[in-house]
C-alpha cells in the first residue's frame, strides 16, 4: 500500500482551482487533526496569500531553498522558511522573486529533484504536504510532480480544459520517461461546477418540490449547456479514477479574501461539504 504523504496539485491552464483546491483540503485534513504543509510553488504567490501571509512581508521563502543549491547562495532549508498560518497549517511561502529561478535550473542536471530532496527533511514531520503549482509547463511543476506520490488534476468547466487533460498526460508520460519518475495522477476535480439540476443540496423533499413545481424548466440554451457539462464529465471519468465536483460558490472566493480556507470559515457552504469528501477521499488512497 502507497501511504500518501505528498500530493501535488497541478494543470497548465490558469484558473483552473488548483490554489483553491490545494488550501481547502489542507484545511479540512487540518481540521481532521493531521498536521499538513502547504507549498507554495507558484510565483504569484496565491496560496500564500490564500492563508493569509502577505508575501511582501517576508524575509525567507521558497525561492531562497530553491537557490540554495547553488554556489554563492546561503543555505537555507525548508524548515528556516515554514511558518504557522492562523488556520493551524504550516506554509513554505512564495513570492514573485520566485521566478528568478528558473533560468538558474536550467544550467543544473538535476533541476526536477531540487524540491523533492528539498522536502525530504521534513517528510516525516506530516501527514500530509500538498504542493501548488503554477499554471504552466515549467520546472515548478514538473519539481512538484516529482517531489509528489500523487497528483491531483484540477479542471474547470472552459472548453478548451479537456484538450489539457491530454497535453497533461502527455506531460506525465514525457516524465516518466525522461526522468524515470512515476507519476500518479488518478483523480481529478472538476471546480467551478455549475450543476446539471440532478444534485440539489441542502435541499430536499417539499422544499425540492415546490422549487420543481413553481420554477420555469430550462430554456433550450440552458439545456445545451447541461448537456456539454456532462459530455465533459463522462469524458474525464474514462481518464481519471475517482473524479470529484466542486459547486461553484461564491463562499470560495469570500474565504479567499479572508486569507482562510473554507473548511474554518463556511465548512457547511456547499464547496465546503464538497471539499471535505475529497480531503476524506485523499485520506482514504492507496
Ligand atoms: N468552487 C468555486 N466557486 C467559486 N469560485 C471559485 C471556485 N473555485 C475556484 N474559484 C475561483 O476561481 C479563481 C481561480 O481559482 P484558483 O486560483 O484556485 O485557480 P488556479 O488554478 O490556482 O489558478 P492559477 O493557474 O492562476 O494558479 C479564483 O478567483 C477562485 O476564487
Ligand atoms: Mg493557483
Amino acid at each position: 500500500m502507497l501511504i500518501i504523504t505528498v500530493v501535488a496539485f497541478a494543470h497548465h491552464k490558469g484558473g483552473t482551482g488548483k490554489t483553491t483546491s490545494c488550501l481547502n483540503i489542507a484545511g479540512f485534513l487540518q481540521k481532521d487533526g493531521k498536521k499538513v504543509l502547504v507549498v507554495d510553488c507558484d510565483p504569484q504567490a496565491n496560496a500564500t496569500t490564500g492563508l493569509g501571509v502577505d508575501p511582501g512581508a517576508l524575509t525567507l521563502s521558497i525561492y531562497d531553498v530553491f537557490m540554495s543549491v547553488f554556489e554563492g547562495f546561503p543555505d537555507v532549508t525548508i524548515n528556516d522558511v515554514l511558518i504557522s498560518t492562523a488556520s493551524g497549517i504550516d506554509l513554505v511561502p512564495a513570492t514573485l522573486d520566485l521566478v528568478g529561478v528558473e533560468p538558474y535550473l536550467y544550467n543544473i542536471e538535476d533541476r526536477a529533484w531540487v524540491l523533492g530532496d528539498a522536502l525530504a527533511g521534513v517528510k516525516d514531520t506530516y501527514d500530509f504536504i500538498l504542493i501548488d503549482t503554477p499554471p504552466s509547463m515549467g520546472q515548478f511543476v514538473i519539481n512538484g510532480l516529482v517531489a509528489a506520490d500523487r497528483t491531483v488534476v484540477t479542471l474547470d468547466p472552459g472548453s478548451f480544459a479537456l484538450k489539457g487533460v491530454e497535453a497533461l498526460s502527455t506531460v506525465f508520460g514525457d516524465i516518466q520517461e525522461m526522468l524515470g519518475e512515476n507519476i500518479i495522477a488518478d483523480l481529478a476535480i472538476l471546480t467551478r461546477w455549475k450543476s446539471s439540476g440532478e444534485r440539489e443540496t441542502g435541499t430536499g423533499g417539499l422544499a425540492l418540490f415546490l422549487k420543481r413545481i413553481f420554477s420555469p424548466g430550462p430554456s433550450a440554451e440552458e439545456e445545451k449547456e447541461r448537456e456539454r457539462l456532462r459530455a465533459f464529465e463522462r469524458e474525464v471519468r474514462k481518464t481519471f479514477r475517482q473524479v470529484f465536483t466542486v459547486s461553484y460558490s461564491p463562499a470560495v472566493y469570500e474565504a479567499q479574501q479572508r486569507g482562510s480556507p473554507i473548511s474554518h470559515c463556511a465548512p457547511e457552504s456547499d464547496a465546503g461539504r464538497e471539499y471535505r469528501a475529497i480531503a476524506t477521499a485523499i485520506r482514504k488512497l492507496d
